[in-house]
């Protein structure tokens, strides 16, 4: 293997570009972060620009420039962008971004209630643009040309078959991984559109709670995820996002409000809240459809589709360190350009081995699979990551968070302060390659694994396959997976390396010969004929073309709760 382990100045520089195109500092300095927004300013930048936001439904997109002076009249917009939702029919709508979140008030405080429908009025970002005719609004003639309408598809996956040429006209395997990565990741638009649905549902519950937060967390937001993946939302009451002003924490109020007293745990009073919010949203808010109420699971969740946005959304009201969690998932993806292409091709090598699976159950998660990457990048001889261990330690008073249960969340948020820089200069195939390598040996029998400490520990229970969740280190979460799931990651991680090996050794681009052609990646895809079947191998791993795949709609796994387990 070591002979594959080569550096190429040609691929160095090819990361090195990616790092500049995404307007990462690490290109010159591996480790660095400076400049780049943190966490907190990346969602607080975004719920700015979902205030700025209003969703309209239009006949096509033709509608745009009527639209556009129309609005105008409200305040200037900035940018619009044009996306659709397929359901029996085709539904266009535009998102018109105002330079102000008043603007973007005003054109919604316009909108009337349509009265040939009999539904309680109710106000949100999102709207229709009907047949002019009955308005009594004359519009202003608008000096400037409307910004250029950017027709994008926030919703669903690029052209599969594009992504298949792309993948086989690539130069090699490094631009196969950083291409699989640019066309498949969470566009602007997705990102933008996931946070007005956040929106939506805090400002229909602001009357009554001005302090409440719903906020995205998980693959949304922390750069790991995939256009389509669902939005996982915590609404949260606990009011400790603002700082406090000075004069607020030494003269404490004397004005304490009353609050209605609940008799019952916790749990059920979180449970019957949820039921309530479950039954608010889907009476009163537009686009709410297919409620689900999952409140048996550790977390209680309420599940529901978004039918303006076309997106599954999975809103909790506790588990604050699944968003913390995410904030350490960010930072990781923040801090070297390789993490997030890395962790997608191996997301996707999974999906397509059927190791991950859209439904939950004993398999692994896309969570749990991205933190053995996390931890893969930690644990090398020249790391590529830090321990969250030592996140911990550089953290400053200002990085304190303790949740509501007393999780302590607690690590730096400013990377600098580690002083960590990464020697580590392997290419993305190099890395594959040793990934698959790392797994085929590691002993998921007798250790576990920890990001924390950056080092395999020993098991501390029976389950098969151990991760130690980083913010609540009592729990695994991998408890899920059985022992026969864990075996099948260690077969077909063992196969992927045999495969990807001989990809590496056997390095030149085929010849084109016609749509045939099949290299790099997606022989890693294409399951695995091809592979030899090691003499252990026991489980016949569900057989996928590569064909198929790319037909199919990218169907990662997704944990029906969000909980730590
Ligand atoms: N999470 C956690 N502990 C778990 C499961 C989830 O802390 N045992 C947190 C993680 O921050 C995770 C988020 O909850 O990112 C959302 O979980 P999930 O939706 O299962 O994973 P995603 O990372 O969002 O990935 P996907 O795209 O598959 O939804
Ligand atoms: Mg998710």
């Amino acid at each position: 293997m070591n002979s594959l382990v080569r550096r190429s100045a040609q691929q160095l520089n090819l990361w090195r570009t990616y790092c500049v195109k995404h307007n990462a500092p690490e290109a010159a300095s591996p480790g660095r972060n400076a400049g780049k927004p943190n966490y907190e300013e990346f969602i607080g930048r975004h719920q700015r620009r979902a205030q700025c936001s209003i969703v309209v439904q239009v006949s096509s997109e033709k509608s745009y420039a009527e639209l556009y002076n129309y609005c105008s009249s409200f305040g200037s917009i900035l940018g619009a962008h044009h996306y659709c939702v397929r359901q029996d029919e085709t539904l266009h709508y535009i998102l018109l971004e105002y330079a102000t979140p008043s603007e973007a008030a005003a054109a919604i405080g316009a909108g009337v209630t349509n009265g040939e429908l009999s539904g309680v009025p109710v106000r949100s970002p999102f709207l229709w643009f009907r047949a002019a005719g009955g308005g009594k609004r004359s519009p202003k003639l608008v000096p400037n040309p409307a910004p250029t309408l950017l027709s994008l598809d926030g919703t669903r996956l690029a052209d599969q078959g594009h992504l298949l040429g792309l993948l086989r006209g690539a130069a090699d395997i490094e631009e196969q991984v950083l291409q699989l990565h640019e066309h498949t990741r969470l566009n602007e638009l997705g990102v933008r559109m996931r946070f007005l649905a956040a929106l939506q549902v805090q400002q229909a519950i602001a009357g009554m709670f001005p302090a409440a937060q719903a906020q995205p967390f998980g693959s949304s937001v922390n750069g790991f995820g995939r256009m389509g993946c669902d939005l996982d939302l915590i609404l949260r009451f606990d009011n400790d996002m603002g700082a406090k002003s000075s004069l607020e924490e030494a003269v404490p109020s004397r004005l304490v409000y009353h609050t209605k007293e609940n008799l019952s745990n916790g749990r059920s009073q979180t449970q019957r809240h949820m039921e309530c919010f479950g039954d608010m949203l889907h009476l009163f808010l537009p686009g709410v459809c297919h409620v689900r109420r999952i409140l048996q699971a550790r977390v209680p969740i309420i599940k529901y589709h978004h039918e303006h946005l076309d997106l599954e959304v999975d809103l909790s009201m506790s588990n604050l360190t699944g968003f913390y969690m995410s904030e350490l998932l960010y930072m990781f993806g923040e801090m070297d350009p390789r993490v997030r292409p890395l962790t997608f091709t191996i997301r996707r090598w999974a999906q397509t081995c059927g190791l991950t699976n859209p439904s939950p159950g004993r398999w692994i998660s896309n969570f749990s699979l991205t933190c053995l990457v996390m931890f893969f990048l930690q644990q090398l001889r020249q790391p590529i990551l830090p321990t969250i261990g030592a996140l911990t330690k550089a953290a400053e008073s200002g990085d304190s968070r303790v949740t509501e249960d007393g999780i302590n969340c607690t690590f730096t948020r400013n990377v600098d302060r580690l002083g960590f820089r990464s020697r580590n200069q392997s290419s993305l195939s190099e890395l594959l390659l040793q990934f698959f390598e790392f797994y085929s040996q590691f002993d998921f029998h007798n250790r576990a694994i920890s990001l924390n400490e950056g080092k395999p520990l020993s098991k501390p229970d029976h389950s098969a396959m151990y991760i130690v969740n980083p913010l609540e280190q009592l729990l695994n979460v991998s408890k899920n997976v059985s022992l026969e799931e864990c075996e099948r990651l260690r077969i077909e991680v063992r196969n992927a390396a045999w495969v990807l090996e001989s990809e590496v050794e056997n390095a030149s681009v085929p010849e084109a010969d016609g749509q045939e052609l099949s290299w790099g990646l997606l022989n890693l895809f294409k399951h695995p004929e091809k592979a030899v079947i090691r003499p252990n191998m026991f489980f016949k791993p569900r057989m996928v073309e590569v064909s198929d795949l790319f037909e199919q709609k990218e169907a990662g796994a997704t944990s029906s709760s969000t909980a730590p387990t």
